[in-house]
């Protein structure tokens, strides 16, 4: 927006005068309706940023003089339709709930009248609503970006962000008793167990994910040879895995997210499971370090967390990291089924608990969205098909449709591209170039093992459709700068 003009030493020719004049009777035109006059200056901004361009796609819609009609006619028409079937969808797929459209965008989800909500919020007193309002266009726009991200926290990252090493860095490490990496020795003694140097993971690396959640419901069904089924299977802190539940389970095990409490744990759980890649949800900490130290797995930190209380429900971030690496994602052991009152775990003794109903319809309107295939009781007595979920092609008509009237709304006709929001860039070295994580006295155990087998892992030997991605990207990775905003991307380059 405040790009300096460079007009100096050109002098306009004929085609930009016209443009000039014409950006000047328009501005007399709108000059009686206050709401366009954004959008000029944006329109004004693009002209002198490329002057040889006298571009009539921003200025036809102002014409009409109607912020409606200043919206493209046609992107409203595929978000329009889009909205329909995200609504048909939420009533075929049998939870109960019912979709309500407001407006091209917005819809409502709506659980019947009499569902009980056995959720209290303690601070306002207040059961939950059995209405929830979403921004089905946002929702897009967030959800279809997971896919091309990266969720693992790189030296790349913290090298291209700005105080990524300083305030950042020192923000993933609890317990560390310094406000900022001023220090920088100490902080990289905490987080080189956990920091590789460039993405072990890349999106389109599995085709079919299985995430399995923990919850009690596990037990009404026998999903388990399905589960392992799948190229990849992600699990939750400490679910055990075992012949006791592998009929409900599965045996399969590659990923698991843990929170910072299961530090203690963990060497019992990845006993006998060298090779799963343990992901810590939020922050690393000494005792996560002498627990490395102790076993032969892989262990990053997650990327893209919202570093703050009220993230909507850790399974969520299994979701995320699943969606940054699989094309399918396969959701188990999440209680979405109406009519549940406790709160249970399948390895635990059920108790009384909360069953939030904002998570189960987030996670009915992820499911219409395409992101996720939701598993459960109910639904395991019922053929599965998912011909009413709106297809691949249908969604990315309606991302670019989103992306396109965001864009125009905002006035960000120069944020183009599938790197349109990268508001940083960063070059990463050379292929090979950096170190692999790891601390320079690591175990012998470890050093022998196969913890960096992801992050040494041939370019070649990746999935056909992941290469494709990479060479599409342009070798780039995306990162999310922080929590759930869309924009703000972190973007580094690889040679
Ligand atoms: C804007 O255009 C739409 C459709 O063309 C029309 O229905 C609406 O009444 C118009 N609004 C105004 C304020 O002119
Ligand atoms: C809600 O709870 C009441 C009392 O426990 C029960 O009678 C009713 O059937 C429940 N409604 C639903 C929809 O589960
Ligand atoms: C790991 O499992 C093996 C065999 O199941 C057992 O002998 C060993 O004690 C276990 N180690 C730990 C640290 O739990
Ligand atoms: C490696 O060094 C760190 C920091 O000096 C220390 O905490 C850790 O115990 C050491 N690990 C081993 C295996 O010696
Ligand atoms: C490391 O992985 C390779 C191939 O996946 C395997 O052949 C080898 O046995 C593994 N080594 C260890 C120590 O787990
Ligand atoms: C995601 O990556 C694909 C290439 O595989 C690209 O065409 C698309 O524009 C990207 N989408 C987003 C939202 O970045």
């Amino acid at each position: 927006m405040n790009r300096p003009l460079k007009s100096s030493s050109r002098r306009p020719t004929f085609v930009h005068l016209i443009c000039a004049a014409t950006i000047f009777s328009l501005l007399v035109f709108a000059l009686q309706s206050v709401f366009f006059t954004g959008y000029l200056l944006s329109l004004a901004n693009s002209f002198h940023s490329n002057p040889s361009a006298c571009n009539f796609n921003h200025v036809l819609p102002i014409l009409s003089g109607n912020r409606t009609s200043s919206l493209n006619a046609e992107d409203v028409q595929i978000l329009s339709d889009f909205q329909s079937d995200v609504q048909q969808c939420v009533a075929n797929r049998g939870f109960g709930l019912t979709a309500h459209i407001i407006d091209h965008c917005k819809l409502i989800l709506k659980f019947p009248e009499g569902t009980n909500s056995t959720w209290l919020n303690p601070q306002f007193k207040t059961y939950e609503p059995l209405e929830y309002k979403y921004d089905v266009c946002e929702a897009v726009l967030l959800w279809e970006q997971y896919r091309n991200m990266t969720t693992v926290l790189t030296r790349e990252y913290l090298d291209a962000r700005p105080d990524g090493w300083m305030d950042y860095a020192a923000k993933r490490i609890a317990q560390f008793g310094a406000k900022d990496c001023s220090n920088r020795k100490l902080c990289e003694e905490h987080l080189n167990p956990v920091l590789p140097a460039k993405p072990p993971f890349h999106p389109r690396q599995f085709q079919k994910c299985a995430v399995v959640g923990n919850s009690g419901d596990l037990l009404k069904t026998e999903f388990g040879e399905e589960i392992d089924t799948h190229d990849a299977v992600f699990r939750d802190n400490e679910a055990p895995v075992n012949e006791r539940y592998a009929k409900h389970v599965g045996l399969k095990r590659d990923f698991r997210l843990g929170v910072r409490g299961t530090a203690r744990n963990m060497v019992t759980i990845l006993n006998g499971s060298d090779n799963e890649v343990l992901v810590i949800k939020s922050v690393t900490h000494r005792d996560f370090n002498h627990m490395i130290d102790m076993i032969p797995n892989p262990v990053y930190l997650f990327q893209g967390i919202v570093l703050r209380r009220g993230a909507k429900g850790t399974g969520m971030k299994s979701v995320e990291l699943a969606l940054s690496m699989c094309d399918i994602v396969d959701i188990y052991g999440f209680t979405v089924d109406p009519g549940y009152t406790e709160w249970t775990r399948y390895f635990s003794e059920p108790r009384k608990g909360h069953n939030p109903l904002q998570g189960r319809a987030y996670y009915q309107l992820l499911e219409c969205l395409g992101v996720i295939r939701i598993h459960s009781p109910m639904r395991a007595k019922r053929a599965q098909d998912w011909s009413d979920v709106p297809s691949r092609e249908k969604i990315g008509r309606a991302h670019a449709a989103a992306t396109r009237l965001k864009r125009s709304q905002e006035g960000e006709y120069d944020k183009v591209g599938q790197f349109g929001n990268c508001k940083v860039w960063g070059d990463a070295g050379p292929y090979g170039s950096g170190p692999v994580s790891g601390p320079r006295n690591m175990s012998s155990r470890r050093r022998n093992s196969n913890y960096s087998k992801w992050e040494i892992m041939p370019f070649k030997s990746l999935r056909q459709e992941a290469q494709e991605h990479y060479n599409q990207m342009e070798g780039v990775s995306l990162y999310k700068m922080d929590g759930n905003k869309l924009d703000d991307l972190v973007c580094v380059r690889h040679s």
